[in-house]
């Protein structure tokens, strides 16, 4: 199989890189973020009343994650219950970032992205691929921008009128800084990763810069595994 890790930063529009690589490819993406926000909505349904190392490991311990697609869709389930539609509640998002730093917990969502990366060429889109959950992955890109730049991007597409661009670029700075600073699995370039700044770049030509790397080094080491654009 050909596993493609895509992390960075907050904004930086790894989504859209993996979306856009794997249409061309024809790879299945993995958005690692959406299962750990699953797993926020099973733990709000539980109403724990509250969030430590004992209570994260009791609520882990007997759920089964399952990720299915619709389509080009992707859905995550928790114990059966199909959260999808929750994913993106502001509560949501909160509630993710602070029970996503568990051990116990990773542990659990590793397995399952690894049992896909065997399973399925494809691109797998999160903070820790690239250093701990794939580290043989065959490509690994580290997306960023300048946080102005990926604040304005935030705020262009946001939904929420009462939300001024200071205020957009204020948040932006803050989940990098608690990112990058977090003890367990901090967001770092793993040292082979391919830094890509798009600052200066549109997503599209982002796109096309990274397939350009994946065929040039599929010909260098003339894998017959050259992947069709
Ligand atoms: O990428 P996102 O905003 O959907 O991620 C939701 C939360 O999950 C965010 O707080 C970071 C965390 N996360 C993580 O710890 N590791 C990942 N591979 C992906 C997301």
């Amino acid at each position: 199989m050909i596993n493609i890790a895509i992390d960075g930063t907050v904004g930086s529009g790894k989504s859209t890189l993996a979306r856009g690589i794997a249409d061309r490819l024809g790879f299945h993406v993995l958005d690692t973020g959406a299962i750990y926000r699953a797993l926020a909505c099973s733990f709000r349904d539980e109403k724990h009343n509250k969030i430590d190392e004992q209570e994260v490991e009791e609520f882990i311990k007997d759920k089964n994650i399952e990720v299915f697609f619709v389509g080009k869709n992707q859905h995550v389930s928790v114990n059966a219950i199909d959260y999808t539609n929750m994913l993106r509640e502001e509560e949501i998002s909160n509630l993710a970032s602070q029970i996503s730093p568990y051990p116990v917990l990773r542990e659990k969502v590793r397995e399952l992205q690894q049992e896909f990366a065997k399973k399925y060429d494809c691109i797998i889109e999160g903070r820790d691929i690239a250093t701990d959950v794939l580290p043989n992955a065959d490509f690994k890109f580290f997306l960023t921008a300048k946080p102005e730049i990926r604040a304005m991007r935030r705020y262009q597409q946001s939904q929420e009128k009462n939300i001024s661009y200071g205020e957009v670029l204020k948040d932006l700075k803050e989940r990098d800084y608690r990112d990058e600073h977090r003890e367990v699995a901090p967001l770092n370039p793993a040292k082979d990763s391919v830094i890509v700044d798009n600052s200066q770049m549109t997503l599209e030509q982002t796109i096309e810069y990274c397939l350009n790397i994946i065929n040039k080094e599929y010909d260098k080491y003339g894998k017959n595994k050259r992947i069709k654009q």
